[in-house]
């Protein structure tokens, strides 16, 4: 007993220690950074090499008690994000512990969360080295609501109803405008905003339209009672549906009708006020989960230059249509983010090229389709059971042989071969063909992490299996604007369709369209290919994300290195060992500002740090590979003593030289072509 209790003291004193020690700030280094990085944006130089001995000192100075490998891994391995939700409470009625009780039900959902990815390269996982944490802030907003339940009754009363549907269909507009308002006065926040709204009950059921115009038969628009801002902002109306849409048969992602999806909240039998802030909570972490911490679609490294080569390969020059694939819209999606700092990072740039290719003069591309044709044969009840038979292209085949024709169809097209940055071909197959022909029979266009494929022919329109509000959603098959632009964004940024979630515990991807209405250009559901907060956040945080986990794994190779040759006082003599501690010291702290400036949502800053941190991680595993080829060395020399010294230290020399060169080609190599 008295032993246990000694030891946990002692466990004690010591994580005390380290806490404090580690994270004693050092003065002046704050001031030093900020200004390297006016100075040197790139960070092409090693700010190590400039700074003064003192700073160098107090970096040698403030190193935490123990400099074991193994507390070394583990500080690595516990950054985490914490990322700020402001939750605002629109309306009376929302009881005055609701703050308290949403964070009650909210902590209890937070365990160690980790940032996925979905689709990882072969070798690694789907867990990302980075944690993230909610952080969150609730307020009652009483004075909006007025403003707000005032346009929402001018809107209810203007417009007529629909014997269609039994729900009115109301512009989202007005009520956005509003709440934009409310937002761009908290501005600058490095945060979200998430407004519930509850405005009491209404004279009709009612609920957003976000397109043009009112549905028509052919055409479903769905309705929903979210948004997500272009702004750091979303808004759900808990009055507004109860609304349904998700896969019309069966399928993971369906809104569930009637009262037991939180989004329905407030509709169906009154609630106990606890029931019904658990219903929030649930949507609050929801939201979390999907919109601020979105999982990855594939990892995906900083390029300078990005490139995106539409490739069209049309089928006869005389029914030539470009509606539905107008290739400047797709642009302009991008560039106007571009523009407005919402996609590239540092001096990233972003260009588009346009080729085309005739089918017809295209060997490759007439034997690319027909050895990706598929059919399947599904049963339909007309008169009598009918066996139908469908024709579909298999992606998985498409992509193969197109990757394994790329030259052939570089030639074809000609299009040059770009040597720099990371180019994204666009393949687009527009074919002279009756029938209908989907990929993998369900979608216009997929994306792979080297290329997207999208097809389509004559058929204009076909019924898709989902469906919003009870009714059947329609693809329009011919456009294709929209399908590309959200293609483009998984492949090129990593960023995950709004329903695509990763579970570890579930192992698997969740699907859930409770978030895919809007704004969003991704789903079925949303005719919308402008991109919100989400996908413009996600673009920048996944670069910075994957190479944050990249310098993690090396350090973390770099000390069960050093823990291989048994510790670092046993590997490093005494002025490696200084530097070293300076150099990991400086290493730690760089990385600390830029998951502290992630978690501001400030990517430029956490893109500095991160490229500035690159410096020191080199120079510490050439420390640390000096000193192990020395360790090895004087291993050999103790076998047989008599030699001339100074011949072999000459030879070591230079042999250690190429070696170090051809270490640092490799290992920024690697870097940029990890993947
Ligand atoms: C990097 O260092 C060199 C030499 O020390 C200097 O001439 C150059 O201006 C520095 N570059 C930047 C971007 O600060
Ligand atoms: C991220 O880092 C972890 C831990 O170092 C590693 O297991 C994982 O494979 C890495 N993932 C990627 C995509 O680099
Ligand atoms: C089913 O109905 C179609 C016409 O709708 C007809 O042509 C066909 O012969 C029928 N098949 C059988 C097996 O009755
Ligand atoms: C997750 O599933 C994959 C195959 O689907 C399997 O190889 C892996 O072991 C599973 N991981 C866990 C933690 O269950």
């Amino acid at each position: 007993m008295a032993v246990t209790t000694t030891a946990f003291f002692l466990l004690l004193i010591l994580t005390a220690a380290i806490a404090t020690t580690s994270s004693a700030p050092i003065l002046g280094l704050d001031t030093f950074l900020t200004h390297q990085s006016r100075l040197d944006r790139q960070a092409t130089n090693d700010s190590f090499l400039s700074l003064s001995s003192t700073l160098r000192n107090s970096l040698s100075h403030s190193t935490p008690l123990s400099h074991t490998p193994h507390s070394l891994i583990s500080s690595l391995l516990s950054l985490s994000l914490p990322l700020s939700l402001h939750v605002r409470l629109v309306g009376s009625s929302f009881p005055s512990s609701s703050a308290s009780l949403l964070s009650f039900f909210l902590s209890a959902s937070q365990s160690s969360n980790h940032f996925h990815v979905i689709a990882p390269y072969e070798i690694h996982s789907h867990r990302l080295a980075v944690q993230h944490s909610l952080h969150l802030d609730v307020s009652h907003s009483p004075s909006l609501a007025s403003q707000l339940s005032k346009t929402l009754n001018s809107e209810l009363e203007k417009t007529p109803s629909s014997l269609r549907s039994p729900l009115l269909s109301i512009p989202y507009d007005p009520i956005d405008q509003i709440i934009k308002q409310d937002f761009e006065k908290e501005k600058p926040v490095p945060g979200v905003y998430l407004y519930f709204l509850n405005l009491g009950p209404q004279s009709k059921p009612y609920a957003y339209n976000y397109g043009s115009g009112d549905s028509s038969a052919a055409f479903t628009k769905c309705l929903g009672s979210i948004w997500t801002g272009k702004d750091r902002y979303i808004w759900i109306d808990l009055g507004a549906g109860p609304v349904d849409y998700g896969p019309a048969l069966s399928g993971d992602g369906v809104l569930p009708r009637g009262e037991f999806h939180p989004l329905a909240a407030l509709h169906g039998r009154p609630k106990a006020q606890k029931a019904l802030l658990a219903d929030l909570a649930s949507l609050v972490w929801s939201a979390y989960q999907v919109l601020l911490v979105p999982s990855l679609r594939i990892p995906v490294q900083f390029e300078n230059s990005l490139i995106v080569q539409f490739i069209h390969v049309y089928g006869s020059e005389g029914s030539k249509d470009s509606s539905g694939l107008d290739w400047k819209s797709i642009e302009r999606t991008f560039m106007d983010e571009a523009h407005d700092n919402g996609l590239l990072l540092g001096d990233q740039s972003l260009r588009f090229k346009t080729y085309r290719v005739s089918y017809s003069e295209c060997p490759i591309c007439s034997f690319a389709i027909s050895r990706s044709i598929n059919s399947y044969t599904s049963r339909f009840l007309f008169d009598n059971y009918t066996l139908i038979a469908s024709e579909y292209l298999d992606s998985k085949r498409l992509h193969q042989i197109l990757s394994d024709s790329a030259e052939e169809f570089r030639r074809v097209a000609g299009f040059p071969e770009e040597d720099f940055g990371r180019v994204l071909p666009v393949y687009v197959f527009d074919l002279d063909y009756s029938m209908l022909l989907l990929l993998d029979r369900y979608h216009q266009s997929v994306a792979f992490k080297d290329m997207v494929i999208a097809v389509r022919t004559k058929n204009t329109q076909t019924v898709s299996d989902y469906s919003c509000n009870g009714r059947h959603v329609f693809t329009q098959t011919r456009e294709l604007e929209r399908p590309l632009v959200g293609s483009i964004l998984q492949s090129m940024w990593g960023v995950s369709p709004t329903h695509m979630l990763w579970s570890p515990r579930h192992n698997t991807t969740l699907v859930d369209y409770t978030w895919s209405v809007g704004q969003t250009p991704f789903g079925p559901f949303s005719e919308v290919s402008s991109l919100s907060f989400v996908q413009k956040d996600a673009a920048r945080r996944n670069v910075l994300l994957t190479s944050l986990n990249y310098s993690i794994t090396s350090a973390v190779d770099v000390l069960e290195s050093i823990a291989a040759h048994g510790g670092e006082r046993k590997l490093l003599k005494s002025s490696r060992h200084v530097e070293f501690v300076q150099r990991w010291n400086l290493f730690k702290y760089k990385l600390d500002k830029a998951v502290s400036a992630l978690s501001h949502l400030d990517f430029e800053m956490a893109l500095y740090y991160l490229r500035s941190s690159d410096h020191d991680l080199y120079a510490i595993h050439s420390l640390v590979y000096h000193a192990s080829q020395e360790v090895e060395a004087s291993l050999i020399c103790f076998k047989d003593p008599p030699v001339p010294w100074t011949g072999i230290w000459l030879i070591a020399l230079a042999f250690l030289f190429v070696f170090y060169l051809s270490k640092q080609q490799k290992l920024f190599r690697n870097k940029s072509k990890q993947f």
